[in-house]
């Protein structure tokens, strides 16, 4: 018994939502850590579709970007096989401990959320119960699954705190119920900068085409992107304050070759941005042309890839059933037999 405890692997998972094409920023800062967790860890990936309602969304389009999203994730490496792949709406335990979840969470702490102030902002005629309340939604994401670890980009770690502070807050009042799990932050690439304005992240809900790299965008509109990406008026590649188009670039660099800024300005002593940005764009087209041309295969095959979700929504219903069974009973609802 002791000894299978300590086989036991440590539980991975995160989520992506289906609100476009995956950015080089998620791929850089998430999925491509997920992909080389899966042999390690016990993992769970999904597509959180529920967290996309926060906003206004086409039905149709919604639809077709969450099945995309589910082949995108296969195309980058993650391997239905090895890990546990799903669509949170696929799995009812989300929203019901999603719910749950959101009468341990204080007003007060919602509102301190910067996504929420920033989504807010933006979508100022939509500010809606849900897009308060999605940290308790992503925070029963996490829990159902009992994660250890949950690797994200930077910009979810408020996110990710408020989860560990609910986790601590119900454990306290109920006994051991939830795993208290902790945030995996890459320690590259885990901020990857919009194109066109470098103080703000790469995000895929961008208007401006320009700002982002899509994972399926053929290589020389990567090229052109580049080229048309937004640094300083000096000539020097080094990464220092006030670079902040070129510190985006080195970092994107710096997460595809392994190099260290240090060597990528050596490498580029002299040679001023042009090249600079034709190196960065060259890297950046060889790492996603195999994830796009795999993609275009398996959407391909519409068959397989239902397969692939449906088996997800069993294994990820039965794994998530046991932790709000649990919660339930904890809180006092009473059951149906
Ligand atoms: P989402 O869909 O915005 O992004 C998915 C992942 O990509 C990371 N990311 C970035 N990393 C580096 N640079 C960027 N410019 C960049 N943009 C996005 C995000 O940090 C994230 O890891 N709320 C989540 C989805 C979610 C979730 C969860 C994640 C729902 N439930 C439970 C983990 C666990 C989100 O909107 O991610």
């Amino acid at each position: 018994m002791e000894q299978q405890r300590q086989e036991k692997k440590q539980v991975i998972l995160s989520g992506i939502q289906p609100t476009g094409v995956f950015t080089l920023g998620n791929y850089l800062g998430a999925v491509r850590n997920w992909r080389a967790m899966q042999d390690e860890f016990d993992c769970a990936y999904f597509v959180a579709d529920l967290h996309s309602l926060t906003v206004r969304q086409d039905p149709a389009e919604l639809k077709k970007h969450s099945l995309e999203a589910f082949a995108l994730l296969l195309a980058a490496g993650i391997d239905p096989e090895k890990s546990l792949v799903f669509i949170q709406s696929h799995v009812p335990a989300h929203a019901e401990l999603g719910w749950i979840l959101s009468c341990y969470t204080q007003f007060g702490e919602l509102s301190r959320m910067t996504q929420f102030k920033d989504k807010s902002a933006k979508h100022k005629d939509n500010i809606n119960a849900g897009l308060f309340d999605y940290p308790s939604l992503m925070a029963a994401d996490i829990l159902l699954y009992q994660a250890d670890l949950v690797p994200v980009g930077a910009d979810q770690r408020q996110h990710l705190e408020l989860t560990r502070d609910l986790a601590i807050r119900f454990n306290g009042i109920y006994g051991d119920v939830f795993k208290v799990p902790d945030g995996y932050y890459s320690k590259n690439g885990a901020r990857v900068m919009s194109l066109q304005d470098p103080t703000k992240k790469m995000s895929k809900s961008d208007t401006n085409q320009n700002a982002f790299i899509s994972i399926l965008d053929e290589p020389a509109v990567i090229i052109n992107k580049f080229k048309r990406a937004v640094t300083d008026s000096e000539t020097e590649v080094a990464f220092r304050e006030g670079k902040d188009g070129i510190n985006n670039l080195m970092t994107i660099y710096s997460a595809i070759t392994g190099k260290t800024m240090d060597e990528i300005t050596a490498e580029f002593s002299g040679r001023g941005y042009g090249d600079f940005k034709m190196a960065v764009g060259t890297c950046v087209a060889e790492t996603l042309t195999p994830i796009r041309e795999e993609f275009s295969h398996l959407m391909k095959d519409r068959a397989y890839l239902q397969e692939a979700y449906r088996k997800g929504a069993e294994t990820a219903a039965y794994v998530a059933g046991k932790t709000i069974a649990k919660v339930k009973k904890k809180v006092g609802l009473l059951p149906v037999k």
